[in-house]
């Protein structure tokens, strides 16, 4: 009998470091994590076994196919919009490419089990892309069928793998004899930029939110790369897991959607660096503003409309704005910084 898992890719990153940190607390030990790098103990020590690689590896995917039954999995691997703008060919093998493995290796599973194996896939509000700000601030919160025009690389990679999450749970190799349909159920949401007390992104473009609270809890200058009245949704990493968590636990039967929208609050950079301030009046932060990641925020909705997901799974945010800095940023922020 091969050992039941749930398998996690991009386990050091940040989503992995939340999802890890929810899953272990509600008790579930058989967790296996692929990173690129060595995942830090707090991950080390909450995951039955780490494997250091990368989801290009065909042959390391094979050795987990043919070792593990892998329950659901966890597709948190990517490069991130920013980084992704220097490095647009690998961007697309890892965000595409790599999907594409994962999604085979689950297709794989659920026939050999012979029942459907969980999907969870990250999209992003990076799929959207609305021509100009203008229209922008005209048009408010928006659906998910609504501009889905992504002007980056990273955009175009996260709405194209959720069209192959369609393939895969609806349409796979439907001339063959064998039905598949079903036994891929992708399941995704679209988040907006996430603020993690515990741990910074790398290589996003929603970054400067995050970076702005960091380097004010640690009495750091920080240059804001994007401009004071920029605005795009974001949510605490809190509710980012709790929402993953509520989807994947849904029943397939209420699901109306292959990707939802979710909301909790968005902010102008102006307005976070003020609430910023009521915690950190000190803060040293200026705008020095980057004209080319200016110019994909300014793409980015400022808002989006979540009703389908409150309908269909139960979706509502924890914390707004003031209950993101009071109950979790700066209580968690702080102990982190007084601990180290
Ligand atoms: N937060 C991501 C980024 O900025 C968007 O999903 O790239």
């Amino acid at each position: 009998m091969r050992e039941s898992i749930i398998l996690i890719t991009g386990v050091n990153g940040e989503i992995g470091h939340g999802l890890v940190r929810s899953l272990h607390d509600e008790g579930i030990s058989n967790l296996i994590g692929i990173d690129l790098n060595t995942p830090d103990d707090f991950v080390l020590e909450r995951t039955h076994d780490c494997l250091i690689g990368n989801i290009l590896d065909k042959n390391l995917l094979e050795r987990i196919n043919a070792q593990y039954e892998v329950e659901a999995i966890y597709h948190m691997a990517a490069l991130l919009s920013t980084r992704a703008e220097f490095s647009p060919v690998i961007a697309h093998e890892v965000n595409v490419d790599g999907t594409l493995n994962l999604l085979d290796l689950a297709m794989e599973q659920a026939q050999s089990r012979g029942k459907p194996v969980k999907f969870f896939f990250p999209s992003s509000i990076a799929v959207y892309g609305i021509p100009s700000l203008d229209e922008k601030n005209r048009v408010g919160a928006i659906l998910e069928d609504d501009f889905r025009y992504p002007q980056t690389m990273y955009g175009c990679n996260k709405l194209y793998c959720e069209s192959l999450g369609d393939y895969y749970s609806h349409y796979f190799k439907r001339l063959s004899a064998t039905d598949s349909r079903g036994l891929v159920d992708f399941r995704g949401i679209r988040f907006p930029g996430i603020i993690s007390a515990h741990t910074l992104p790398a290589g996003g473009t929603s970054d400067y939110a995050p970076e702005m609270i960091h380097a004010a809890a640690k009495s750091e200058h920080y240059d804001c790369f994007v401009r004071a009245d920029a605005t795009i949704p974001f949510m605490t990493m809190q509710d980012a897991i709790e929402a993953i968590q509520l989807l994947m636990a849904a029943p397939q039967s209420s699901l109306t959607k292959m990707v939802y929208n979710i909301k909790a609050f968005n902010p102008s950079a102006g307005e976070f660096l003020n609430k910023v301030k009521e915690y950190y009046p000190a803060a040293d932060i200026d705008f020095v503003i980057n004209d080319n990641r200016q110019s994909i925020i300014d793409s980015w909705p400022a808002d989006v409309n979540d009703d389908q997901a409150r309908k269909d799974w139960g979706w509502s945010a924890a914390h707004n704005l003031d209950k993101a800095f009071a109950d979790y940023l700066i209580p968690e922020i702080r102990s982190r910084y007084e601990q180290s």
